[in-house]
């Protein structure tokens, strides 16, 4: 008999599609190669961000002085880090298997290849067994992008080139660490090894770090990682991994960084190889399956969530984009829309960004209006960050004077960034902002001040 929803892949755009399309009573199968939870649970998102809570304990152990307290010996054991980063992991990835099996979902820990199509839906062969299902979901997620130069694919074989993956279970810390991609993934693991004293050097291709952001926050964190010793070679093209160095052009000129390890973080791609996608015709795009706003593909009941669909890669869209697809199935309107999606980089302090940068607005030829507040606007900032330089911007749209950005470069901003989101998903003005009341002493009344300031 064929379930209602097949689900390939089990991260947070296909567990989540799962658990919704359980609790909608539709009889659903979820199948995962690896580990329920995916890269974002396993070897991304929460075990980085385990080690950065590690680093900056160890941080805010040695610097207690300045606040009163005082820490003798303080020291880091990298070893006990990792340990405590796969308690955090196995605990949440058991949450995620109980929260299917609670929602009846039928989980096969194998790894699923569509085969083709029949009277009823598409067929998936997992484990040495084929599943019918009338509808199917692939979030098959995304993989590292190998450069293709000399010398990588030997040091991924030989251990001395890492991607996020094995870096995160390194428990003996390295000397030297060079970093190629001063992106996400590249900025948050250069953050913790900085932190716990390892040697960093970012290699980056463009002349600024971490990707689109707002430029002026850029060049902060840049300089602020480079005070935590970063230390970052931009405008620069990897040419060759050889031996124990790494090799680069910069300005027609090659030089060497001699390393003890690499971590490989130029971006990620889409992972659609071996999946079968063409025994039932779904369409791509550089690897990408193509989803319009329903998460619909162009084959009748294949929905694509997540990474596996490429248009943004952060775990908080692909839960969005499964609410969406299971909703479609479910015949509830419902569409994806991109428009305000926060995003973080967990830097210390972290950047946080959610909709335009005063850039990306002007190049759509917006009229805007940016306020810019340094962070010591806010009482509590000044209280738990002596001597930082954050600060936080807001784009509005003048013509309309409603908020279309917001960038925060501040530490825990991700814990607020989610207010801007909303109020740029409610086309909310100034005066509407104003009107919202913010907790006192908190960080985040900066936007209420922001705001007043219009
Ligand atoms: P990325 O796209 O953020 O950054 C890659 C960087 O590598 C870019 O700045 C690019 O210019 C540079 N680059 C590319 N080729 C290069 C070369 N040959 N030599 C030197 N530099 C080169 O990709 P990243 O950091 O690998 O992250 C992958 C994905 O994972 C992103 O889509 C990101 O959104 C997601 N992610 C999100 C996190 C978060 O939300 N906090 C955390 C970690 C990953």
């Amino acid at each position: 008999m064929a379930y209602d929803v097949i689900v390939l892949g089990g991260g947070p755009g296909g567990y989540m599609a799962a658990e919704k399309s359980g609790k909608a009573g539709l009889s659903t199968v979820c199948i995962e190669g690896r580990a329920y939870g995916g890269t974002c649970l396993n070897e991304g998102c929460i075990p980085t961000k385990a080690l950065l809570y590690s680093g900056k304990m160890y941080l805010h152990a040695k610097e207690a002085a300045a606040f009163g307290v005082h820490a003798e010996n303080v020291t880091i054991d990298n070893a006990a880090v990792i340990d405590r980063k796969n308690k955090v992991v196995k605990t949440l990835v058991s949450g995620v298997e109980a929260t299917l099996k609670a929602h009846k979902v039928e989980m096969v820990k194998e790894y699923g290849k569509i085969t083709g199509k029949t009277a009823e839906g598409y067929t998936v062969e997992a484990g040495g067994k084929t599943y019918e299902g009338k509808n199917l979901i692939i979030a098959t997620g995304s993989v590292t992008s190998i450069i293709p130069i000399p010398g990588v694919k030997e040091g991924l074989a030989s251990g001395y080139v890492l991607t996020n993956r094995e870096l995160l279970d390194l428990k003996e810390l390295p000397k030297k660490l060079v970093v190629l991609g001063g992106g996400v993934i590249g900025l948050e693991m250069a953050t913790y090894y900085a932190m716990v004293g390892v040697e960093t050097v970012i290699i980056e291709m463009l002349d600024h770090i971490a990707g689109t952001t707002d430029k002026d926050m850029s060049k902060e964190l840049m300089k602020i990682c480079g005070k935590m010793g970063m230390k970052f070679i931009l405008g620069a093209k990897v040419t060759e991994v050889k031996g124990d160095r790494v090799v680069y052009e910069k300005d027609g000129q090659i030089s060497e960084e001699l390393t003890d390890k690499v971590l490989l973080s130029i971006g990620r791609r889409a992972n659609t190889d071996g999946i079968g996608l063409e025994t039932i015709g779904v369409e791509t795009n550089r690897g990408a399956v193509v989803t319009d706003e329903f998460m619909k593909t162009n084959v009748p009941n294949v929905y694509a969530v997540g990474d596996v669909n490429a248009k943004i890669m952060l775990a908080h869209v692909a839960y969005r984009e499964a609410d969406v697809a299971v909703n479609t199935i479910c015949g509830i309107p419902d569409r994806m829309r991109y428009d305000a999606v926060p995003s973080v980089i967990y830097t210390l302090p972290e950047l946080s960004s959610v909709g335009e940068t005063e850039e990306s607005a002007k190049a759509k030829g917006l009229d805007v209006k940016v306020v810019r507040l340094p962070m010591i606007y806010s009482g509590r900032y000044l209280v738990e960050n002596p001597g930082e330089n954050g600060f936080m911007k807001l784009v509005f749209n003048k013509k309309y004077g409603t908020l279309i950005g917001a960038q925060f470069l501040c530490n825990y901003s991700s814990e607020f960034i989610a207010t801007c989101a909303a109020f740029i998903e409610m086309e909310f003005t100034a005066d509407d902002m104003k009107q919202v009341i913010l907790p006192h002493p908190t960080v985040a009344e900066i936007i209420r001040d922001a705001a007043s300031a219009y």
